[in-house]
């Protein structure tokens, strides 16, 4: 029986989603329940492992940045057989909430919608949990999303996090709190300058989370933030496929859309960026993966590993667990040897037939 699916998520549900998600917070805080529970084997499968831009991987599936912001809740995602974990965005300095109400669900369509910004504890207290989780000595690697408004801030949280992460990822600001591009850092003038200065001080790879685009002319953004990337030696983007839709319910009258409702646009990202880097930028995709299906479409369509959020609101907490072992299984039944080689497949076999299978996996 799917304790989750069929027992805890239908009482979840009946909550209002913020009470439901500090519920779940509080629970994930606490570190022995989930040990117990145990990851299993599937997810330390030498076919899932990988070297994430030299970060070693024994599986490709991460929690995403915003459910673990202030790192509290390492030692139970590394027990439920998490390959990685983004605790954050982390700022230098606490900064508080956004007004309510900031979370919607979308039952029929697995999504959500928030307006949650990015409230945080600070980079001080952020790095004392970095430095209790690696007295654990665990195996799940950590990458910690760091954001600011200015580039100090950034080389601020930088250094009280980065001696404790085995990789950084920034937030180019937040996409529910701010609609005015220019004032953040997808300004290809200010973007490099703050990818010059983070490079002059950190020691870890850099990842750059690259807000997903609404309109033609905010795609030639991305693609030219990305190009950037490549030539100012970045180690690898995140692409998330969620977006800003309208929603009434939510305090600002928007939000940040997650979940099944975006993981085509996920699947187009990742192909496009796969195809124009010619695979030379690692990828790690997010938006609407739920499934082992999910995340051997987003892998095969160029992503060398798959994060999410949403999925595990959805799927609970053997949500990493399933998506390794089923993994496997599909690996096993396409004959293919491991998730390096994966990668990229669905791109290769567009290229040789434009029709097939990768085009209608973009249509999903
Ligand atoms: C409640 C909530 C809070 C989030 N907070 C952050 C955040 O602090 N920083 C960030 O970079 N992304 C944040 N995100 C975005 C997620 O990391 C992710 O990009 C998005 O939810 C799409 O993935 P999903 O469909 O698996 O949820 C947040 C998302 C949600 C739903």
């Amino acid at each position: 029986m799917d304790t989750y699916r069929q027992i805890v998520r239908p009482i979840l549900f009946k909550l209002d989603p913020e009470t439901a998600h500090s519920l779940a917070k509080s629970a994930l805080r606490w570190k022995r329940p989930w040990s117990a529970l145990g990851p299993g084997d599937a997810v330390a499968h030498p076919k899932l492992g990988l070297d994430l831009a030299g970060i070693k991987l024994e599986n490709p599936v991460g929690l995403a940045a915003g459910f673990d912001k202030d790192s509290e809740m390492l030692a139970a995602f590394s027990s439920l057989g998490f390959g990685y974990t983004i605790p954050g965005s982390v700022r230098p300095k606490a900064a508080g909430d956004l007004p309510s109400p900031k979370l919607h669900r979308y039952p029929d369509r697995q999504s959500m919608i928030n307006s949650q910004g990015m409230p945080s504890k600070g980079a001080h207290y952020v790095s004392r949990r970095l430095e209790e989780f690696r007295r654990l000595d665990r195996t799940t690697r950590v990458i910690t999303n760091i954001t600011g408004w200015t580039i100090e801030e950034y080389l601020q949280a930088l250094a009280a996090v980065e001696p404790r992460s085995d990789g950084i990822e920034i937030s180019l600001s937040c996409p529910n709190e701010t609609y005015d591009e220019t004032v953040d850092f997808l300004t290809p003038t200010r973007f490099r300058s703050l990818v010059e200065r983070l490079n002059e001080r950190r020691r870890k790879p850099l990842f750059v989370k690259i807000r997903n685009y609404n309109s033609d002319e905010e795609k030639d953004n991305r693609f030219e933030l990305i190009q950037l990337c490549l030539q100012l030696g970045v180690d690898g983007v995140t692409l998330p496929g969620s977006h800003i839709a309208a929603e009434p319910r939510l305090a600002p009258g928007r939000g940040n859309l997650s979940g099944k409702a975006v993981f085509g646009k996920t699947l187009q990202n990742v192909q496009d960026v796969y195809r124009a880097t010619g695979g030379r930028l690692p990828i790690k995709a997010l938006g609407g993966v739920f499934t082992a299906r999910d995340a051997f479409e987003a892998i095969a369509a160029g992503a060398s590993a798959v994060e999410l959020l949403t999925g595990l609101v959805y799927e609970g907490w053997s949500v990493a667990q399933q998506i390794n072992r089923g993994l496997l299984e599909l690996m096993s039944s396409h004959g293919i040897a491991n998730v390096v080689e994966l990668r990229g497949r669905s791109t290769l076999e567009l290229e040789r037939a434009p029709t097939t299978r990768a085009a209608s996996a973009v249509a999903h």
